[in-house]
């Protein structure tokens, strides 16, 4: 299956999971605005290649967890948008749910899409133990141990100076924690040995951080068209970011490093074990900036 073939599929999947639900076809539609916005969905896709990485063919379970990944990923992004938080009017290329459809529709699209996956996972044919460590995994990543806690601590870190170390944290928690899950899930799923899950996890941090420091620097350099949301919003807000903290190529010099230690490791990986890492390899390539 390609690349596109596969994005296709989780998008089905989240939709077909919708229209399935019969008690409000409105909140049904204002989720299935922002799922179906054309988000780049990494981070599914992430999860998808590295099942296959392993040498395991890609069955329909395998799709409902990359889609339980998303739709909280979608979630994240509805919410952060609103205007108590980052008061966004563009996301993905359309206008918010909020502006959309009024914050009430979009602070319970959000609500659904944070609980939805749950269930979903929860009904998966997939080994139970396996299921219970995947829901558990996905609320510490999500919840208070991970995506709202970071999202706490970058609201409270707005006009606020604060150390290298607290950065790193905030963006940990509020993009790492999510952007980790599909490497813990996929070593969940094969069931792969500790040390090999420790790797996975460690990997996935290291892209988890880069690639908000990469929407930090994206947020300086890129337009609207690139980006399908209005740049230059962290200076505005005087969010804590590291080209903030770094100057511009400090935090280019900085994801780079970021992403070369990931990519250590992935190697690493493949040498010590069955583990064809090449797609891998291409999604974390693909987001080194040009200059
Ligand atoms: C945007 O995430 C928010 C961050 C966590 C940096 P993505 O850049 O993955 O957004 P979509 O899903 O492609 O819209
Ligand atoms: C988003 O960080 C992190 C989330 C948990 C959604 P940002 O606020 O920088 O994401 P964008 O730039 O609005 O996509
Ligand atoms: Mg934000
Ligand atoms: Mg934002
Ligand atoms: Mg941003």
């Amino acid at each position: 299956m390609t690349r596109n073939e596969k994005l296709e599929k989780i998008g089905l999947t989240i939709e077909d999971f919708y229209k399935s639900q019969q008690v409000s076809s409105d909140l049904a539609e204002v989720i299935l605005y922002s799922v179906q916005a054309g988000g780049k969905r990494i981070r599914p896709l992430l999860l998808l290649e590295l099942i296959q990485a392993f040498g395991l063919e890609l069955a329909e379970a395998h799709y409902q967890v990359a889609a339980a990944l998303e739709m909280i990923h979608t979630g994240s992004l509805i919410h952060d948008d609103l205007p108590a938080m980052d008061d966004d009017d563009y996301r993905r290329g359309r206008l918010t749910s909020h502006k959309k459809f009024g914050e009430d529709m979009a602070i319970l699209a959000g609500d659904s899409l944070f609980l939805d996956p749950y269930g979903l996972l929860a009904r998966a044919e997939l080994p139970s133990q396996v299921k219970v460590d995947l829901i558990s995994e996905l609320s510490l990543a999500a919840g208070s141990f991970g995506m709202v806690a970071g999202q706490v601590l970058d609201m409270q870190g707005e006009g606020q100076a604060i150390s290298l170390e607290d950065l790193k944290i905030i963006h940990a928690n509020k993009t790492g924690k999510l952007l980790t899950y599909p490497f813990v899930a996929a070593g969940l799923i094969v069931q792969a040995q500790q040390s090999v899950q420790d790797k996975l996890r460690r990997i996935g941090e290291l892209l988890g951080l880069a690639f908000q420091v990469r929407d930090d620097i994206l947020d300086v350099t890129a337009s609207f068209e690139e980006l399908g949301k209005t740049p230059q919003k962290d200076l505005a807000a005087a969010k804590s970011t590291y080209p903030a903290f770094l100057g511009l190529d400090g935090a280019k010099n900085f994801f780079n490093q970021t992403l070369d230690e990931a990519v250590d490791i992935l190697t690493d990986l493949e040498e010590k074990t069955e583990f064809s890492g090449g797609e891998i390899q291409k999604i974390i390539e693909s987001l080194r900036l040009n200059g």
